[in-house]
């Protein structure tokens, strides 16, 4: 009510500026209205609050807690701890004196060159989903708000600002969409946030389809949505398509341009006034929580640290780690002294305060002797003494822990990877060391997968530490000194090469265009369709104890979609210290209409255990996951048949499978039309028995006239030496009929129109 007398009572002038920003990071109040202005910063992993709203990258941002980044957070699957982040993140908020986080990215990784890998979640939309709901749900359960970004299909840096991601409609709904409409539905964000790129030839900040009819109409988007910084083109048709508020302001010609198009009749005053609501509704929210107050540096450090041990991922351990006795390590790397905790751009934080991964080592490391090389350059040269030097430490070591981070030249926001390599540096110094001391430990900074088939075999134990945050060098002396049990796993596949990897032959497009070629298939989907070897598949990651998974039931083995199921597993820590594991569950469809990936990600649990403690785990599976995008009948749809339900440990460690039968409860429209198969009509209930008779004349006079049956003349192939009636099974009805025309009593076209009326009759009927 108040909302709309307050639309009533603004000028055209003031609406048009409400829908552009004042600054950098706020919104245009109207004061004598009292419209207060709404302030906004970096995101998504720490608040990045510009102390001059008026400037964006000039000057550091205030101190604010560096967690780690979304690689790290989603490899702990723990969606309270996410929660947890996102509580702590509003507090800061608060004290920064923000309104909105712009956070979390819940792009998928569509190849690991993507510059900005490191600021999304996963490959895979589901855990996507349940990562980004948790950490909105968490900043919001405090009355901060965020912002969902990149909506949609922003999966690489190569001319973000232009290319047109050319993707078709199943693959944007069951990859690209669904990890944003899962935090819609579930979260609703106060905003959201459009990416830069176009889809599909439309620029995505004025895509009505992907706005107006997905977003806000189909998934129920209340909040606003306000476009990337810059990605505005032509803002009366952003306005038409959906876009409320454009970022950065000041732009008085933006303002010009809105008021004029009302003026001329180009631009329905209504449609303006739609996005002055939504742009009020947001304002008058935040203001309801006030801003101020300090936030607990110490206790946000701590938690840091925490997400970082659950979230870094041990890849390799022949038994060294954890390090227990030893009394001289060699710590070789650059980065052992400067922690490489965070990417490059627009969520860089300032940190409140770092923790140095050598000094935490030191703190732990009771009275063992550690000695220090740099290993590597801070540039891409080669330095052999560097490389010498640390071979000469690690020689007279009992261990040499390498701390290896992939440099920002090499990964960053605003470019792409052009390898998955290190530094060439990195390689020798690694493969120098470990040929001299066999018990070498390799930790590694990076946002995204490196190729490690060069060296791995020579080193003793990998732990993959991501962009850990601020606090990430006490992590990893935790999980080296077995303080913590690791018990991260991936949340993306680490291929062997990239000439592996999914969306290679298509990346990173050119010519204003870029391909999904390798469509529904990225990630494990990819892998396991092509029975491909990898380095570390999706959801896989070691701990110091073992898991044993018993007794796994379902609910229901014969069941209707809209029931859903819950699978029950019991998992047993079979080792002598106290561990978590991440139970996952991939569902398998036995057969489709259309292609499936082999299986998906419907479900995890993260179980804490004891030694020799055994808990059930249970994980409902809901109508979603048995379905798959139908492009033609324009919804999820499922089919009625078997499905094996994965209980696993990885994508590539089944530990048991269970069968379930599913009964579709939908009713599907016909979709049957005049370029209809034969295999369609006949796999169409309806098609079936309208067209089912006449099918099984038109087998057996095809069958005489090609000699199909006609052995001793032809042998089993027929006159021209083929099975013509599987030639015809896949050619339009029409068509068929068209070769056969003499013979039948009316016009093929006029026939399969009669034959469309009566199923589409009986469908409506
Ligand atoms: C990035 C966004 C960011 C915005 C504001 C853009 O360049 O793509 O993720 O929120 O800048 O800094």
């Amino acid at each position: 009510m108040k909302i709309q007398t307050i639309i009533k009572q603004m000028t055209l002038e003031e609406k048009a500026a409400l829908c552009t920003g004042a600054s950098k990071w706020s919104t245009t109040p109207v004061e004598r209205l009292d419209v207060p202005q709404m302030i906004c910063s970096d995101g998504p992993h720490g608040v990045r609050r510009q102390p001059d709203l008026h400037d964006d990258i000039g000057q550091e941002s205030l101190p604010a807690t560096c967690f780690p980044t979304a690689s790290c957070l989603a490899s702990t699957w723990d969606v309270d701890l996410i929660r947890n982040l996102g509580e702590a993140l509003a507090e800061e908020c608060i004290a920064l004196n923000v309104d909105v986080l712009l956070g979390p990215g819940v792009n998928m990784k569509r190849s690991p060159l993507g510059g900005r890998n490191f600021e999304y979640f996963s490959e895979d939309p589901y855990l996507a989903g349940e990562m980004a709901v948790n950490f909105i749900n968490g900043v919001q359960s405090k009355g901060v708000g965020t912002s969902l970004k990149h909506y949609a299909a922003n999966n690489q840096e190569f001319q973000r600002f232009s290319i047109s991601a050319e993707v078709n409609e199943r693959t944007l709904r069951e990859i690209y969409l669904p990890a944003f409409e899962k935090a819609v539905k579930q979260a609703q964000p106060w905003t959201v946030m459009c990416a830069y790129n176009k889809v599909n030839g439309t620029f995505a900040s004025q895509h009505h389809y992907l706005l107006n009819e997905i977003l806000k109409d189909e998934w129920g988007f209340e909040g606003l949505v306000v476009s990337d910084w810059g990605a505005v083109r032509d803002r009366v048709a952003a306005l038409k398509g959906g876009l409320d508020w454009e970022m950065p302001g000041p732009q008085e010609r933006r303002v010009k341009e809105v008021v004029e198009a009302v003026r001329s009749g180009a631009l329905d005053e209504a449609v303006l006034d739609e996005s002055v609501r939504r742009i009020l509704r947001i304002v008058f929210k935040a203001a309801e929580t006030p801003k101020s107050g300090d936030f607990d540096v110490d206790a946000h450090h701590e938690l840091a640290s925490h997400i970082a041990s659950e979230g870094m991922v041990l890849l390799k351990n022949n038994g060294l780690l954890p390090l227990k006795g030893q009394e001289h390590i060699a710590v070789i790397g650059r980065s052992a002294e400067q922690a490489h905790f965070q990417g490059g751009g627009s969520s860089h934080i300032n940190p409140t305060k770092v923790a140095v991964p050598f000094k935490e080592l030191q703190a732990q490391a009771g009275n063992a002797e550690l000695t220090y090389a740099k290993g590597y350059p801070t540039d891409n040269s080669f330095r052999q003494d560097l490389i010498d030097e640390a071979v000469t430490l690690a020689q007279v070591a009992d261990v040499a822990v390498l701390y290896i981070a992939l440099p920002t030249f090499k990964e960053s926001e605003g470019y792409d990877r052009t390898d998955l390599d290190l530094t060439e540096q990195q390689v020798a110094l690694i493969t120098a060391v470990s040929a001299i001391q066999p018990n070498t430990v390799v930790i590694l900074n990076n946002g995204a997968p490196v190729a490690m088939s060069g060296w791995i075999d020579g080193v003793a134990a990998v732990l993959e530490g991501w962009m850990m945050g601020q606090a990430g060098g006490v992590a990893i002396a935790d999980v080296l000194f077995g303080k913590v049990n690791p018990c991260g796993k991936l949340a993306e596949t680490f291929p062997l090469k990239l000439a592996d990897t999914p969306a290679h032959l298509n990346w990173p497009g050119g010519a204003g265009e870029v391909h999904y070629g390798e469509g529904i298939f990225i990630g494990y989907r990819y892998y396991d369709a092509k029975e491909m070897p990898v380095q570390f598949p999706f959801g896989y990651g070691l701990s110091y104890t073992t898991f044993a998974y018993s007794n796994p039931k379902v609910s229901a083995t014969n069941f209707k979609d809209v029931d859903g199921l819950t699978v029950t597993v019991d998992v047993t820590n079979t080792g002598d210290i106290a561990g978590k594991e991440i139970v996952q569950l991939y569902v398998h469809d036995q057969k489709s209409g259309l292609v499936r990936p082999e299986k998906e990600l419907k479900g995890f649990a993260k179980v804490d255990l004891q030694p020799g403690e055994t808990k059930t785990v249970s994980i409902p599976l809901d109508f979603r996951a048995f379905a798959y995008y139908h492009p033609e009948y324009k919804r999820w749809i499922t089919e009625d048949g078997e499905f094996d339900l994965l209980i696993a440990a990885s994508a590539a460690d089944i530990r048991h499978s269970l069968t379930v039968t599913l009964k579709s409860t939908l009713d599907l429209p016909c979709i049957l039309d005049k370029e209809s198969t034969i295999r369609e009509w006949m796999a169409d209930p309806r098609g079936k028995v309208v067209f089912g008779p006449f099918y099984e004349m038109m087998e057996s006079e095809t069958r005489k006239r090609f000699g199909g049956d006609d052995n001793e003349r032809y042998g089993n192939d027929g006159a021209i030496g083929m099975d013509v009636m599987e030639m015809f099974s896949d050619m339009p009805l029409v068509s068929v009929l068209m070769f056969q025309k003499d013979a039948l009593p009316m016009h093929p076209e006029d026939m399969v129109a009669g034959l469309l009326q009566q199923v589409h009759s009986e469908s409506e009927s």
